[in-house]
């Protein structure tokens, strides 16, 4: 494997104090490294990786490591129904879930029909439950409270917020943490008898999640009679769903195929639907699937997922940069970065191969970010000056959804592309010492002052830029990012769509909560842990 990533070395070493803006001698730049997709569905989405160290020679070598890792043979795999989660024997089949007219085969058996005949029930549900049909002991539903956490709560909430301007069902609040003060303040401001509870839980064992969902029907149950009546439930545990009381009618199940992190498309995106409607919806599931065409199909030069992946393959194992920073200039994505983390530090965060070897290359990196403009005046600074690079990717819609602010769009417009700028051109020391002889300065406080001025440039990003954040263009944009994570997941050979990493704690805080109420003792706990829990209790926990 290692041999894989030596023409990736060489590229390094032999581009590594090459200022990125040389590259735009090349007038074609910005047209050659970039990557556009056109689809009836979403219109035109641009991916611009130029303002990056790669070049021709770089980009042929990244695009050869993916070829030689099988990344197009795994796509079709993936796509195919083949139990690529080896750790957990199961197929991996979000794509299903938008690829309505298609027919996919999992052990023999073709698992649209049961697919399709969900997404009708959501439906007929949804627009039962948005026209008034369905009711609550009070009458008309108001709100919906999601109880989830992890993939069954961030999509969801992602995505209505996203597209909030399409939202003209009950209002939604999304419940996740095992921290009361969530429920509680979510609960407080809603009256039970026009609330519906949705309890989405893959497992339907996650513990904040069943905590969760016990609060809430003890707070229904105090103003309604049949609390359960206002409940559904969103699980592939259809035993444990009725053990909770709540009617099979209001069951919407799915297969172990669909992984937490990628269920948005499925019954998980129930009160998304409630949100924005059915056929809302569907544009959000033709999004992606066109996303998903073009990814099965586009030559690997012109795929798009595979562009951003082979980017944050270059930067992150082969250039070592730690983390990635997503910035939305776009208010509503304000939970993608969030969204994505789970996505991505989830999917590629380990450190063994498909073999259970060590990975010879870093895993995947850690992704963090905040909308634009607000994170320029928090974690920009050390972005622009720091010692450690980040590399950036920002996201613009071309038009906003409030025309009459307009003005304010193209603000915003212009922060995003200043910010890329910068992080590639930087501020030389000559730049800085005559910026400060202009304010007067001179001698040694010229230049100390000079040298905290210089910005050292060279800071990679990338751009995508969309004209407006639809539906469809939400769903895309979500299918761009997780087929992203898949290639670069088979390009490290490792399993993407197990979570290990996330057990081990659940079992101690399982084994520590008797200690926290008093009931077990610390007794072979290390010395922290057993010295934390006894001044829990004293300060009355
Ligand atoms: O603990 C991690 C995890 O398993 C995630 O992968 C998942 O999205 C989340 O918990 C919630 O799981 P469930 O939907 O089964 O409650």
């Amino acid at each position: 494997m290692m041999n894989d990533w030596a023409a990736l070395s060489d590229r390094l070493r032999e581009t590594a104090d090459r200022p990125i803006r040389a590259l735009f001698s090349d007038p074609n730049r910005a047209q050659n490294f970039s990557a556009i997709l056109e689809t009836p569905a979403t219109g035109p989405i641009l991916f611009d990786y130029s303002k990056t160290n790669i070049d021709e020679a770089t980009r042929a070598a990244l695009l050869d490591l993916a070829r030689a890792r099988g990344v197009e043979a795994r796509r079709d795999a993936m796509f195919q129904g083949a139990r690529i989660n080896e750790t957990e024997d199961r197929a991996v089949l979000h794509t299903a879930l938008r690829n309505l007219q298609g027919s996919v085969t999992v052990d023999g058996q073709d698992v649209m029909p049961e697919v399709r005949a969900t997404l009708a029930r959501m439906e007929s549900f949804a627009r039962d439950l948005r026209d008034g049909r369905i009711r609550a002991a009070g009458g008309r539903v108001t709100d919906v409270v999601n109880i989830g956490i992890g993939g069954s709560d961030l999509g969801p909430a992602m995505a209505v917020q996203a597209l909030s301007p399409y939202a003209d069902g009950p209002r939604c609040h999304f419940v996740s943490n095992v921290d009361g003060a969530h429920i509680h303040d979510v609960l407080e401001a809603l009256n039970p008898e026009t609330t519906l509870v949705i309890v989405a839980s893959k497992t339907f064992t996650t513990i904040e999640t069943m905590t969760n969902a016990q609060t809430a029907k003890a707070w229904m149950s105090r103003a309604v009679a049949e609390p359960t009546r206002q409940f559904v439930a969103l699980s592939t545990a259809l035993d444990k769903t009725s053990a909770f009381g709540i009617d099979p009618a209001r069951v919407f199940g799915f297969a172990d195929w669909v992984g937490g992190r990628y269920s948005i498309w499925g019954p998980i995106g129930l009160s998304l639907m409630i949100a924005i409607g059915p056929e809302d919806f569907r544009a959000f599931l033709a999004g992606a699937a066109a996303m998903d065409q073009h990814f099965l199909t586009a030559p690997l030069e012109a795929n798009m997922p595979v562009a951003l992946a082979m980017v944050g393959v270059w930067h992150r194992q082969v250039c070592g940069h730690a983390a990635r920073a997503v910035l939305p200039y776009d208010q509503r994505l304000a939970r993608l970065p969030a969204y994505l983390q789970q996505l991505e530090m989830e999917s590629n965060g380990k450190r063994v191969s498909m073999d259970g070897q060590d990975l010879e290359v870093p895993s995947g990196p850690v992704v963090f970010g905040e909308p634009g403009t607000n994170g320029q005046h928090a974690f920009y600074q050390l972005i622009h000056q720091g010692t450690d690079v980040v590399p950036c990717e920002f996201l613009l819609a071309g038009q906003g959804h409030e025309p009459a602010l307009a003005h304010q769009h193209r603000l915003l417009a212009a922060n995003c592309l200043a910010q890329a700028e910068a992080l590639m051109q930087g501020r030389t020391l000559e730049e800085a010492r005559a910026l400060m002889a202009a304010k007067g300065l001179e001698g040694e406080q010229l230049e100390r002052q000079a040298r905290h001025r210089v910005f050292p440039g060279n800071r990679p990003s990338t751009t995508l830029l969309y004209p407006k954040l639809t539906p469809a263009m939400l769903g895309a944009i979500i299918a761009l990012y997780e087929h992203r994570v898949f290639v670069e997941g088979v390009v490290l050979g490792i399993n993407s769509f197990d979570q290990w990493g996330v057990e081990l704690g659940k079992e101690l805080a399982t084994q520590l909560l008797p200690m926290i109420e008093g009931k077990a003792s610390t007794e072979g706990r290390d010395g922290s842990t057993a010295a934390l829990v006894a001044r829990l209790r004293e300060f009355g926990v």
